[in-house]
């Protein structure tokens, strides 16, 4: 059977997509955000996991106000990169599961949580910088990602954005769909986003280091009780943008009952706009 062997946790700030790009990576600015994944990196590569299932948010990229799926999988056997105004980033083609997708569209939603089903779909900032933090850089022709990937759109853009203690029941019934595909998989599932950072109005700017390191202890210890905190928490706290946070609990939702071990953890400010967070929990 597949099962969730470890979660994976990090920003998505496209400015770090665009300085690995451009090979600014080692610039005094960079190199503490870069130098925080190298751990994460040769973890990846000591792990590898036959499917990522990777919970994202699409930045009005593949959607628009004309359509705003609250949770939407990808079904697709590709995904292209998106052009977000600069082209699209030089990064491979992602790789889906449609196998493992199509399954757990089918149990989820048999379990009562409304998905979109999206056979096609350019995937934007929200998850390919994830997948350069982990895997580092890779030429868009003749690299790839390490396995296939399954885009899961999660709306926080638009409200009303899912609350956190659904995101977390999700990430329970996502568990179980993995659990019953008959397949000897390793599934490893990445929530992304965060963390405190607003980019518009009168706090534009703003980051909250102590509810972020309070967010990254609970998200560990207490889930099922940070799952509680309401939205409008996240926005007084963490900012307009902060709210990617509830994400994560899509991905720590999906770890089980039993208490993960903490492989890796990293917090560094700033990165851009925003406060960059970054966990690895291995299933115990
Ligand atoms: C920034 C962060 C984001 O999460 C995003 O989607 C866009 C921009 C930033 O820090 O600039
Ligand atoms: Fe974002």
């Amino acid at each position: 059977m597949a099962r969730i062997t470890a979660s994976v946790y990090t920003s998505h700030v496209p400015a770090i997509g665009a300085a690995l790009d451009l090979g600014k990576d080692q610039e005094p600015y960079w190199q503490p955000v870069f130098k925080g994944y190298e751990f994460s990196q040769q973890w990846l590569k000591d792990n590898p996991p036959d499917v990522i299932f990777l919970v994202f948010n699409d930045h009005a990229t593949a959607f628009s106000l004309e359509m705003i799926p609250t949770f939407a999988i990808g079904t697709a056997a590709s995904y292209q990169p998106a052009d977000e105004g600069w082209g699209p980033r030089p990064v491979p083609t992602v790789t889906g599961h449609p196998e493992l997708a199509s399954h757990i569209a089918q149990s989820v939603i048999q379990d009562d949580f409304d998905l979109t089903i999206v056979n096609k779909m350019d995937v934007d900032h929200g998850l390919t910088v994830p997948l350069s933090l982990m895997c580092g850089r890779q030429d868009p022709v003749l690299g790839a990602w390490p396995c296939p990937v399954i885009p899961f759109a999660v709306n926080v853009v638009q409200y009303p954005v899912p609350s956190g203690r659904r995101c977390f029941n999700l990430g329970r019934a996502i568990r179980k769909a993995v659990e019953s595909y008959d397949e000897d998989l390793k599934v490893q599932i990445w929530g992304t986003g965060g963390m405190s950072h607003q980019l518009q109005g009168p706090r534009a700017g703003l980051i909250n280091k102590t509810f972020d390191n309070q967010f990254l202890d609970r998200l560990i210890e207490d889930p099922a009780g940070l799952a509680q905190m309401p939205h409008i928490d996240y926005v007084r706290e963490a900012g307009s943008e902060g709210i990617e946070l509830v994400m994560w609990l899509i991905a720590r939702g999906a770890m089980g009952e039993k208490p993960p071990s903490v492989r890796h953890r990293f917090y560094h400010v700033p990165a851009s706009n925003t406060a960059v967070g970054h966990l690895i929990l291995e299933s115990s």
